[in-house]
């Protein structure tokens, strides 16, 4: 597959905007009115009242019902994006590891503006594993760091300050201005990636400022490739400012190769390097496979404001990146530093990490042609508050980063290194292991699920046999319609780490292999703690989580087209896991892109 992945071309942004507002326009049904104002995506202000009520967005028509929403049975849900809070009002976070103080000085007389966005030359983030050879390089990010560490511990800049950001916005620091009785998480849904990168963005051109030098990146931890498959060296000099004691001592060390599939209570796998470095590429590689068509599935579900009892959707990149944070962790105590979200970013390695997660979506977006993700308000003007590299405090939308070739309104863009992951990898199961399968004549009977929530143990998979909506599709029908496995109301203990995988097989009849068959991804969550008001451990909110897995290569690659069941299979790792179902239906996609 020769692809070309180039988004530091310029010119395109126009068309970008043009292909967003002709989408747009279809999605409305609005022949040749165009409503949108300038990039930012606020349509709202432009005409509202030349629409006819049958032609109004969801939004608008959630908004027009609002009054109904409040006297049903329905979630209070306004509808709109999620703003920023309001900072005067910061609450002990619910991160014991921290003692819950994760909340930052307050000064009563700053004020809020936009951010100019920088105007530097196309700066370029590099693999940290590459970076490591380059002493000049080393000597400036080391010296950002330590200049960071050494600012008064009240100062924005700060190097704590900084990772304590990341803590107040997972561990509920801070609620929603616009609704006050919901906590702001940046995890779990379609705002984790925007909020982390301008997270990234701010940090990175801070440390530029502190050592003068407007051209400074952050290095990518290229996990994605052999050579950047282990813990990245640079972090791993006690001395250096890079340092952090905090981290899995097993992990860490030279050579060790990063496993997508760790699961922090299982025994480490037993699978040579090479197999562990072939199983991450497949599930990588399988990740955008699948969700290539439907951006939910790679990025999360929608997070509307007001919306509390939301079930929790990360996409599949945000679950191979809690695989990493969980890797790096230590593996018991609170998994400190990267192994909790309300310590994580205490670590440097956190930043080269994300850095990679950008850049997944980076990829992600050139490989579907570079359009807009969610053609919905509600993630475009997702708003969020950061001091940039004037110590200002801004606000910035999820819709500013994306004109539109990727982050380049942000002046940076990632080195072009080889994807391995894109090219030809063997990752079924070859013909041979399925037809010794299939002799062992140890078939079984497989029910489907049935109406009861099933509790999942790690001894004794959960298996289903799950109808298909339809089989045989045609290739017009899969280009707008993607197959998608649907695990609803997963229910975990929020205080331990969970990880649960999923596989998919063709059955016999009603009847199973003794093979779980493909692997199709997975579900992993951190530990998220709680402690009580004695200042003890207490066990947190079960949380309800969902988890959706796009199956349409999968099963051309298996040969399950003519299908009419399958057979889903879950198998826990680690935790205490229940779930309320396993569906199998077919959800519109928004691209027709396919590697
Ligand atoms: Cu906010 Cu890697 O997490």
């Amino acid at each position: 597959m020769s692809l070309l992945l180039n988004s530091s071309f310029t010119g395109a942004s126009s068309a970008c905007l043009l292909q967003r507002e002709r989408s747009r326009r279809r999605r409305l049904h609005v022949p040749g009115v165009t409503c949108r104002q300038g990039s930012n995506g606020d349509r709202r202000d432009a005409a509202p009242q030349q629409q006819s009520p049958l032609l109004l967005d969801r939004r608008d028509m959630l908004l027009g019902l609002g009054g109904l929403y409040g006297v049903t049975a329905g979630p209070k849900v306004l509808a709109a994006p999620i703003m920023p809070p309001d900072l005067s009002k910061c609450y002990p976070a619910t991160a014991p590891a921290l003692d819950n103080k994760c909340c930052p000085p307050y000064d009563p007389g700053e004020t809020i503006s936009e951010y100019s966005f920088p105007a530097t030359h196309l700066r370029v983030r590099r693999p940290a594993h590459i970076v490591k050879d380059d002493q000049e390089y080393m000597d400036k990010y080391k010296e950002a760091v330590r200049r960071m560490k050494n600012l008064p511990a009240d100062h924005p800049w700060n190097y704590y300050q900084q990772a304590n950001i990341h803590c107040q916005y997972c561990n509920y620091a801070y609620h929603q201005q616009n609704a006050d009785d919901v906590p702001i998480q940046v995890h779990f849904s379609w705002i984790f990636l925007p909020w982390h990168r301008y997270y990234l963005h701010f940090y990175e051109r801070i440390l530029g400022k502190l050592i003068d030098d407007d051209t400074f990146t952050i290095p990518f931890w290229n996990w994605d490739t052999k050579d950047g498959m282990t813990f990245p060296a640079i972090f791993q000099d006690a001395a250096s400012p890079l340092y952090d004691p905090r981290r899995d001592q097993r992990h860490v060390k030279d050579g060790k190769i990063l496993d997508l599939k760790y699961a922090i209570t299982e025994n480490e796998s037993t699978a040579s390097d090479s197999e562990i470095i072939r199983e991450n590429l497949c599930f990588i590689q399988k990740t955008f496979k699948h969700s290539l068509s439907l951006a939910e599935l790679f990025m999360g579900d929608p997070v509307r404001a007001g919306e509390k009892e939301i079930q929790e959707a990360n996409g599949q990149l945000e679950v191979i990146h809690n695989a990493v944070h969980s890797w790096v962790g230590e593996p018991s105590g609170y998994n400190e530093n990267m192994g909790d979200f309300s310590t994580a970013a205490r670590d440097s390695v956190f930043f080269c990490h994300h850095c990679n997660v950008d850049r997944m979506w980076d990829i992600y977006r050139n490989l579907r042609g570079n359009r807009v993700e969610f053609e919905d308000n509600d993630w475009l003007d997702s708003t969020f508050l950061f001091h940039d590299e004037n110590e200002q405090l801004v606000k910035v939308k999820a819709s500013q980063m994306l004109d539109c070739l990727n982050p380049t309104k942000l002046r940076y863009t990632f080195e072009q290194v080889p994807l391995p992951w894109l090219g030809k990898i063997n990752c079924q199961k070859t013909a041979e292991t399925k037809s010794k399968a299939t002799t062992e004549l140890s078939l079984n009977r497989v029910n489907e699920f049935g109406t009861t929530a099933q509790a999942l143990d790690a001894s004794n998979p959960l298996r289903v046999i799950v109808a298909r909506p339809k089989k045989n599709r045609k290739k017009k029908e899969k280009q707008e319609k993607v197959e998608v496995i649907q695990i609803k109301d997963i229910k975990v203990a929020t205080n331990e780490a969970t990880r649960f995988d999923v596989y998919v097989a063709v059955p016999y009849g009603d009847l199973a292999g003794p093979d779980y068959g493909e692997f199709v991804g997975s579900y992993v969550r951190l530990a998220h703690r709680m402690k009580g008001s004695e200042g003890t451990e207490v066990q947190g909110p079960k949380k309800k989580g969902k988890l959706k897995l796009g199956i349409t290569p999968l099963l051309e690659d298996i040969d399950a087209e003519d299908a009419d069941k399958l057979v889903v299979t879950l198998v826990l790792r680690t935790g205490s896991v229940t779930v309320g179902g396993v569906s199998i239906n077919l959800l519109q996609t928004d691209s027709t892109a396919a590697i």
